[in-house]
């Protein structure tokens, strides 16, 4: 399954969004674009705690249900894989044991709901624990929920990352449960004064314009950065995924094309699969405007392949 996944960009924005910012609408001429120029998957994040209610049975809107449905729907039908979450869910972060009833109940009518569906769909348990979801917290909090998924779908891929945001300090912390059908993933940003420069939700990121990616020191960070994961993953037996990595549009482009091209070739030689943060919105690998690729960006995630080879 790692295999497939193999280029991926992620659809964020859209059934995450906070209403704080752009919002990529989910049409079906993204979703031909992607497959298109060659991606083999996409990562739909989605926001299922701002649709759901507060109070048992926690019911998902069916509205809101539907509009996932059609997004998975249509990355399927053409050919891709999707990688569907639970994006922001930062009350289950800040209150783990109140909200953990809720999670799991989500996490039962997500996993009802899809249970017949192509094995072509993976879900990811949750994106980015941090805050008082501490590793150890984490680590009991993705076991019951990884137990829900299972109890009606025993042989769905399902993707688990590591407290911290995902960050790659915190796989060491991660307890992997003994299943089979899992991979990893992790986020990478590095250095975060670079991709996260100017990026308006981080505390004094406006100091940080101007700095430029590039050169011997540079490439040597990310080299040992992702062969740290890789041993982990190598160590476990266990299949890596970068789910978000991305450099914000107020770097350089240069630099930005740069870094992503570097970031996904390490990555790729590592055997990791991976998906570009993101699509069309504040980190755009497409320009909604233009209607077409950035194409430095474009370049960097698949190289000098012009179309679809699928
Ligand atoms: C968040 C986005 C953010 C991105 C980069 C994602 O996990 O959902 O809101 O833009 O990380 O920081």
């Amino acid at each position: 399954m790692n295999r497939w996944l193999g280029r991926g960009i992620n659809f964020g924005n859209a059934l995450d969004a906070l209403g704080d910012g752009p919002e990529l609408p989910l049409d079906a001429q993204y979703f031909d674009q992607v497959a298109a120029a060659g991606f083999d998957t996409v990562r739909l994040p989605v926001r299922w705690s701002a649709h759901a209610g507060v109070a048992p049975p926690y019911a998902i809107d069916p509205a809101f249900f539907r509009r996932v449905d059609a997004g998975i729907g249509a990355a399927l039908d053409r050919g891709l894989q999707v990688v569907v979450n639970v994006h922001h869910y930062h009350e289950l972060c800040a209150a783990p044991d109140e909200q953990l009833p809720r999670f799991l109940a989500l996490w039962r009518q997500i996993a009802a709901r899809y249970a017949g569906c192509s094995g072509r769909l993976c879900f990811e348990l949750l994106n980015e624990p941090r805050d008082h979801l501490t590793a150890a917290r984490w680590n009991a909090v993705l076991a019951d929920a990884l137990a829900v998924v299972r109890a009606a779908d025993p042989g769905r891929t399902v993707l688990v990352g590591p407290a911290g945001m995902n960050g790659l300090d915190a796989l060491p912390a991660l307890a992997v449960p003994d299943d089979g059908k899992l991979i990893a993933t992790i986020h990478y940003y590095a250095p975060f004064e670079f991709t996260h420069q100017g990026a308006g939700w981080v505390t004094g990121a406006g100091r940080w314009l101007g700095r430029t990616w590039g050169g011997a020191a540079d490439e040597a960070a990310v080299r040992a950065d992702l062969a740290e994961a890789a041993a982990w993953g190598r160590e476990r037996g266990l299949p890596l995924f970068i789910g978000e990595f991305g450099a914000f549009s107020a770097a350089d482009m240069a630099s930005r094309a740069r870094w992503t091209a570097f970031v996904r070739t390490e990555a790729e030689r590592l055997g990791m699969s991976w998906a570009y943060w993101e699509f069309g919105t504040d980190f755009g690998a497409f320009d909604l405007e233009r209607a077409a690729w950035r194409e430095p960006l474009r370049r960097a995630l698949l190289g000098e392949r012009a179309a679809a080879a699928r």
